[in-house]
């Protein structure tokens, strides 16, 4: 390669605005400009988007189409770059439009001609599919972390509450009694699953698009597979109209945040209905609340309250996305550049929102004595007369029809199952004894069911055990 290839015609790279502005006779307007710009988003990628130009150089040198005092250049000038980057000391300009532009400009300056050798055989377009990549396995793995942290902080705080009952509701009825621990075991299940999902979106997202250049891939005798070493990807994609195009991967991550959102909303729901004095359940720490500026009385939740509103955007973004890619040929179009803003939001938002959570989780106050007060209302226990009736041979259907008056009594006598004596209870059904109150008891109640998946103590125990074991405590 020859040296030094300047003319007064090529240095104008470098004094123009735009790089492929050459073609054109007319600049565009202020708001054209604006509009058309993403560097006001996409400069948070310019950690990766070093990244893959210092890759993408790798190979070039490999193959002899750069020198190696090219790369050399190029090395030294990245390594500016990002030390103005993070000092805050990178002049980004919108008349650059994009972060790579910006980068790429500032590199000719700091090292002319090697500089412009950098995009050789190397399009926009496959560099930007390659720094969202990047960007994207970093925040799944973040976001992983957080959720095995999350679930870590419901595992010990159920191992504390394997044996604390509340009523468990269906239809934000009481139904049967449940213990604490079992009921903050479900969630961990959840982001488990959640956990797992983005582990699987990880696969599809590590794979590297650099060499589909524009669309078409390159003439250079480029090496792929070194790049992908290079850059820690899995694979490399197999189509290069596909590579530069597809956001699916994306959308595959937007899916999973809108269900880690979808399941931190739920969370949130109860932690709010917890906490409001009429149901007393638990009580949150003061850093999550705020108060009232009229009602000196009031604490309101408003961190789980926000999660559960933040749920609307992360849902939203996903929407977006898929509208986005719905109809365009291939393969890379401009509507690609709208897939930045809404996928950093939603990983923004579950980064924070999870780490919020992990706090609050873990300093949850939970007030034991209501949650049994409300279990022992609304006739929790009803299913277990049924089953010990069935026990000794009574019919199911019978059984539920027998206990139906016995619950229609209790609630003109304003007591529960339990308050009523033997003699009144063997008037329901003549097979009823005196072992059925250990039934009617809520301990005995939830002890009963002692199978995996179950809300016995004994279960629940070994269920946290095993959440705090998989999340390192
Ligand atoms: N800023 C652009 C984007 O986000 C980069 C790729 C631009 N490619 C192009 N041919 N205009 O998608």
């Amino acid at each position: 390669m020859p040296k030094n290839t300047s003319s007064t015609l090529q240095d104008q790279f470098a004094n123009k605005a735009q790089a492929w502005s050459a073609r054109f006779s007319e600049p565009v307007s202020d708001l054209v400009k604006r509009y058309t710009a993403s560097v006001t988003f996409d400069k948070r990628m310019a950690n990766f988007d070093i990244q893959g130009s210092l890759a993408h150089a790798d190979m070039l040198a490999s193959i002899g189409i750069i020198s190696n005092d090219d790369l050399a250049e190029i090395e030294r000038g990245m390594a500016q770059i990002l030390e103005e980057i993070n000092a805050g000391q990178f002049n980004w300009s919108i008349d650059l439009e994009d972060v790579h532009l910006n980068i790429e400009k500032r590199l000719v300056e700091l090292i002319g001609d090697a500089g412009k050798r950098l995009h050789t055989g190397r399009s926009r377009n496959d560099q930007v599919a390659t720094d969202i990549r990047l960007w994207l396995r970093n925040e799944i793995d973040i976001t992983i972390g957080l959720l095995h942290q999350l679930r870590n902080k419901l595992a010990g705080l159920a191992l504390e509450h394997a044996a604390t009952i509340l009523p468990g509701f269906t239809h934000l009825q009481v139904a049967q009694p449940v213990t604490f621990g079992h009921h903050l075991l479900a969630y961990a299940e959840m982001f488990g699953r959640d956990a797992e999902r983005l582990a699987d979106c990880r696969k599809r997202v590590n794979r590297l698009p650099l060499g589909a250049a524009a669309l078409a891939g390159t003439s250079y005798p480029i090496d792929r597979e070194r790049v992908a070493r290079t850059l820690g990807f899995d694979e490399v994609c197999r189509n290069s109209l596909d590579a530069v195009s597809d956001r699916d991967f994306a959308i595959e991550f937007c899916a999973a945040a809108a269900l880690v959102m979808t399941h931190i909303s739920r969370l949130s729901e109860e932690l709010v209905l917890w906490m409001s004095p009429r149901i007393g359940f638990i009580d949150l720490a003061d850093r999550f609340c705020t108060g009232s500026s009229i009602m000196p009385q009031k604490k309101n939740p408003d961190v789980p309250e926000l999660a559960r509103g933040k749920t609307g955007r992360v849902n939203g973004h996903l929407i977006a996305l898929l509208t986005l890619m719905k109809g365009q040929p291939l393969a890379y179009n401009k509507d690609n550049q709208e897939d930045k803003e809404g996928l950093f939001d939603s990983a923004d938002t579950i980064r924070d929102t999870l780490t919020i959570f992990v706090d609050m989780v873990g300093g949850i106050k939970v007030k034991a004595e209501a949650m049994r007060a409300a279990a022992l209302q609304g006739f929790a226990t009803a299913t277990d007369l049924a089953d010990y009736l069935v026990k000794k041979g009574v019919p199911f259907r019978d059984a539920h029809e027998t206990v139906a008056h016995a619950v229609r009594e209790c609630e003109q006598r304003g007591c529960d199952l339990a308050d009523l004596p033997l003699a009144d209870l063997q008037k329901f059904h003549a097979l009823i004894e005196d072992d059925i109150y250990g039934v009617l008891t809520l301990e005995g109640s939830v002890a009963a069911r002692n199978h995996i998946g179950g809300t016995a103590p004994a279960r629940v125990k070994e269920e946290a055990e095993r959440v705090l074991a998989q999340t390192g405590a």
